[in-house]
């Protein structure tokens, strides 16, 4: 492959595998992955710990404005493992954002249109000089508009539910298929519908539509896709 640093943007559905793709991919080109969603959940545990977001998902949009400036995001790198940890104004929080309590508010706090410019912003900042995996909802549409590839992820909606309902009761979560059914299919609803950089696949994307691929298949279809970018 030629030596050229692509920035590749990744954008899907919910649990459809995005970021451990992206996390793979970036592993073996030497590049930077970056989980947006994370800066999306960090975000939405930051107003729920500061009573900013009602059980039934209202933000004090009045206050939250004018703290965001002061909610830092960062993360912890590994170049080695692509692991990716999550900070909140310095604090680890990787493994509280993941929970269902956080999934079932974020698409509340992520429809709001400042709290998406200071991300999308951040994001960019992060993605200027190239060689980065970015995964997420707006990437190829919004943030990387001229990302050098763009891959549009999906998978059946219980496909998706069921590998996430293994990945949380495998960390002694306990929570039911139906509820995390609901929970994604409430996501993509919310995703989709927003007013704001909804869901949607850029017109540029390459789709990848894994329901029935092991993860494999799917990594070889898609690095072909990086090749065939290189040599444009
Ligand atoms: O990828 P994820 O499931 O961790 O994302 C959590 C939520 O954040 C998801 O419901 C939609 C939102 N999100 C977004 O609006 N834009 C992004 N670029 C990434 C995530």
């Amino acid at each position: 492959m030629s030596d050229k640093k692509l920035t590749i943007a990744i954008d899907g559905f919910s649990s459809c595998g995005k970021s451990t793709v992206a996390k793979e991919l970036a592993k073996k080109l030497g590049y930077i992955y970056v989980d947006t969603g994370a800066m999306y959940r960090a975000v939405t545990l930051y107003c729920m710990r500061n009573s900013l977001i009602s059980d039934d998902g209202t933000v004090n949009e009045t206050e939250l404005k004018k703290v965001i400036g002061n909610v830092g995001i960062s993360f912890i790198y590994d170049q080695q493992t692509s692991k990716n940890t999550t900070l909140l104004n310095g604090e680890v929080v990787e493994d509280e954002i993941r929970r269902i309590e956080v999934s079932n508010k974020v698409s509340y706090v992520s429809r709001i249109d400042f709290v998406r410019a200071q991300m999308v912003k951040l994001q960019q900042d992060m993605g200027r000089q190239g060689g980065i995996v970015m995964d997420g909802r707006d990437i190829g549409t919004v943030v990387f508009p001229n990302a050098d590839l763009k891959i549009f992820m999906t998978a059946s909606p219980e496909v998706r539910a069921q590998r996430r309902f293994d990945e949380l009761t495998a960390k002694g979560e306990k929570v039911t298929f139906d509820e995390i059914l609901e929970n994604v299919n409430q996501r993509d609803y919310l995703d989709q519908h927003r007013e704001v950089s909804p869901l949607r696949q850029a017109d540029d994307a390459h789709v990848v539509d894994n329901s029935n691929m092991t993860r494999e298949e799917q990594f070889d279809v898609i690095l072909q896709l990086v090749v065939n970018a290189k040599n444009n």
